[in-house]
């Protein structure tokens, strides 16, 4: 099959493409994106607080419409393609309540494949103790979530996301919060997503991790930098990105961050345009 003929999204190997695209929250424009581009692979969402990535998932998830310009999933709009793709919500901003178990909250991504009066199989079983099990709740999984941690409770979310076996993974922040081990295992899950043929979107505040990705997209209410991580993570664009918030001590580079998290952001002192990390 030839690509597509309309001109403006012939990108045919995009699983996301945006165009010209304008995302508001409450009347008002917080993200606007000329050209985007997210194909198979990993890719990382960074940017400051409040730089749109958390709204830019919500509208590739189909949740949040565009207000002007155009935005495709699997080339169609997202409002149709929910099914294709899971959305693991940033734990912060999950209902912390939620009267479910473990096992209840995972089992409620594969409902979300099945449709509303689908019944689970043993297929969906599987692939709910399997999800459990990557997430090391095994013990856990008939605990409340209110009986769990903050790392646990987050852990549960990443399996929701992981049961629904779906083609695109997007997730907010999931390691924001967890401890170095937490967060390799979560970027290791990622890595196996991958392998196992989907496509894993994450946001992410820390700037190593998304050093590992195999695409990065720098926000700052618009796309300062896109593609491999040393091309994006330099100098330049982390600095257009978070301004004061990059701190220059003597040639290293430390991110402050406004939840106070410090990054040590190690930039050779006269190799501007090295890879930012590691
Ligand atoms: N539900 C909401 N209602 C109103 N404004 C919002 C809402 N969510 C986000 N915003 C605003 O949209 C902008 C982008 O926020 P967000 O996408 O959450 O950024 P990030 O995830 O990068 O921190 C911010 O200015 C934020 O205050
Ligand atoms: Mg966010």
């Amino acid at each position: 099959m030839t690509s597509s003929t309309n001109g403006n999204e012939s990108h045919a190997d995009s699983v996301i493409a945006a165009r010209s695209l304008a995302l508001s929250r409450r009347g008002s424009v917080v993200v606007e994106v000329d050209d985007l581009d997210i194909r198979f692979g990993v890719t990382s969402l960074v940017g400051p607080n409040g730089s749109g990535k958390s709204t830019l998932l919500h509208a590739v998830a189909g949740l949040l419409a565009p207000t002007t310009g155009s935005l495709r999933v699997f080339g169609a709009d997202p409002r149709t393609v929910r099914r294709r793709v899971a959305y693991v919500l940033q734990a912060q901003h999950a209902p912390p309540h939620l009267p479910v178990t473990v096992r209840e909250l995972v089992a409620l991504g594969r409902a979300a494949q099945r449709g509303p009066f689908g019944r689970l199989d043993t297929t969906d079983r599987a692939l709910v103790r399997d999800a459990i099990e990557r997430v090391e709740l095994g013990p856990l999984a008939n605990r409340h979530l209110a009986d769990l941690s903050g790392g646990q409770r987050q852990r549960a979310f990443v399996a929701q996301g992981l049961a629904q076996s779906a083609d695109l993974l997007l997730l907010d922040e999931p390691a924001a919060g967890l401890d170095l081990t937490s967060s390799e295992q979560i970027r290791r899950l990622l890595v196996e997503e991958h392998a196992a043929g989907r496509t894993v979107v994450v946001a992410t505040h820390d700037l190593a991790d998304a050093a590992l990705s195999d695409q990065v997209i720098l926000l700052a209410g618009r796309v300062v930098a896109a593609g491999p991580p040393a091309a994006v993570l330099v100098r330049e664009h982390l600095a257009a990105a978070y301004g004061g918030r990059l701190l220059d001590l003597g040639g290293a580079l430390m991110l402050v961050d406004d939840d106070d998290h410090h990054h040590d952001v190690n930039v050779a002192p006269d190799a501007p345009d090295e890879p930012a990390l590691r």
